[in-house]
């Protein structure tokens, strides 16, 4: 393996062949490719790209540089779904059990939140008792018995994308589509599960900014899934704003169960995403034959409670007490509760969900680094979104802080979030795109 020679080739913008990429990821995960001449390689594709073959080879090689989860003696189609990362998204504590109880096979692993975005491990960890620290066999035996479970990711999964993000955060080479669907894929792949639904998100709090990036990070995804036969689908939503009202893990387990309890109504984008993944979810796990029999059963899930249910049985099954979710307001008890105004009234024209995920961050919902440690029952909740008029001095949001030391600096930050106009400003959709296999 002439590494030298492989960088020089992509930096000409050519095209690896599937026989390179195995042998380079094989070589830099037992160290023989040193991080700087991988560091050199991933500079080079942020600038040439690659082909999709190539995205498609470079996954499949990532795939299976580790331990890999064998679900297929699970009965039914599991289905999987991921997010890219979003303020305020807490749709996998809703949608997953809600397709559960319609009958599908739910066996995810998930992430624990970095930087302004939340991971749904941490939202599940503020509930007393619960670890999403099992083993795969436990963690298939709670699949087999409920339909759906959710745990971190092993140690031992996709080490060849452990290293490449590591060194990406570092060599700025984060930003690449190929290396993004690479890295998520690989990992989704390597969880083992037949189908997969992608959230893709689009917007200030978004990886991809703009709706052309996370189209184009949609399609590789997509086609990366056909390339390897699991069927994939994308959607793309906004996160121009959060997605829902509460930032921070007890927050937003409180709105997650509030969802489920009927109590948000049927125009709240969280609302929507869910039944959107949620639909998607039940036709690839084929426990649906059509879009309208899918949000049928989800919203027949809804309404008898079943879905709520089902999340209890899992927050049960690891390690949380039974009821525990019918007082979720004892989870979100902080010292203080304060609520932010502006002196200024107006429309908010724009509201900065990256700043707003960074308030709560600062309150102690999330890590600036990996071993930061969280406060479960800190961040704050949202009044108005964007659209809304604002009065002059009504709040707008309430932080739950138990400490005063950034607490300021996360009201200051929270105020810049918001941009207001005279005008309204003009609707923007919550959804801009489904994207399946072979579309052009
Ligand atoms: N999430 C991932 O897992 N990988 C990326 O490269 C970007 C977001
Ligand atoms: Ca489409």
């Amino acid at each position: 393996m002439d590494m030298v020679e492989l960088i020089a080739k992509k930096r000409r913008g050519e095209s690896h062949t599937p026989e390179e990429l195995r042998g380079m990821i094989r070589s830099y995960v037992s160290g023989d490719i040193p991080d700087y001449q991988m560091a050199a390689w991933m500079m080079a594709v942020c600038f040439q790209g690659m082909a999709p073959e190539e995205t498609g080879a470079l996954t499949e090689a990532m795939w299976h540089s580790g331990a890999v989860v064998d679900l297929s003696d699970l009965p039914g189609v599991k289905v999987d779904k991921h997010s890219t990362g979003g303020v305020g998204d807490t749709t996998t504590l809703v949608v997953a059990p809600l397709v559960a109880a319609c009958g599908g096979k739910v066996a995810k692993m998930s992430g624990r939140g970095l930087g302004h975005t939340g991971g749904t491990l941490d939202k599940l960890e503020s509930i007393p008792g619960v670890s999403v620290c099992v083993d795969i066999p436990r963690f298939k035996a709670i699949v087999r018995e409920i339909g759906l479970c959710v745990i971190g990711q092993t140690e031992d999964l996709v080490p060849a994308d452990k290293r490449m993000y590591a060194l990406r955060d570092v060599t700025a080479t984060v930003d690449s589509i190929p290396l993004i669907a690479s890295s998520i894929m690989s990992k989704k792949l390597a969880a083992g599960s037949d189908a997969i639904v992608l959230d893709v998100k689009t917007g200030s709090g978004a990886f991809m900014q703009d709706l052309d990036s996370a189209r184009s990070l949609a399609r590789t995804m997509v086609e990366t899934g056909r390339h390897v036969g699991r069927e994939t689908v994308a959607i793309i939503t906004d996160m121009n704003q959060p997605l829902g009202m509460a930032v921070g893990n007890a927050l937003e387990v409180r709105e997650a169960v509030a969802v489920l309890s009927g109590k948000v109504p049927e125009e709240d984008p969280l609302y929507q995403v869910c039944m959107l993944l949620g639909t998607h979810m039940l036709l690839l796990g084929k426990v649906a034959k059509d879009e309208a029999e899918a949000r049928q059963k989800l919203q027949q899930a809804l309404r008898s409670g079943a879905g709520l249910a089902k999340l209890q049985a899992m927050v049960c099954a690891l390690g949380g007490a039974p009821g525990c979710l019918e007082d979720v307001d004892a989870l979100c008890k902080t010292r203080l509760q304060v609520p932010v105004t502006l002196e200024k009234g107006g429309y908010i024209a724009a509201m900065e969900a990256a700043r707003i995920g960074a308030a709560a961050q600062m309150l102690g919902a999330g890590r600036a680094k990996k071993t930061d440690i969280i406060d479960p029952a800190v961040g704050l909740v949202m009044h108005k979104r964007r659209g809304d008029f604002l009065p002059a001095g009504e709040p707008f949001a309430t932080l739950y802080a138990n400490d005063t030391a950034r607490l300021q600096e996360a009201v200051e930050t929270l105020r810049g979030a918001l941009t207001l106009s005279a005008e309204p400003p003009e609707a923007a959709p919550m959804v801009y795109d489904v994207i399946q296999a072979g579309e052009a």
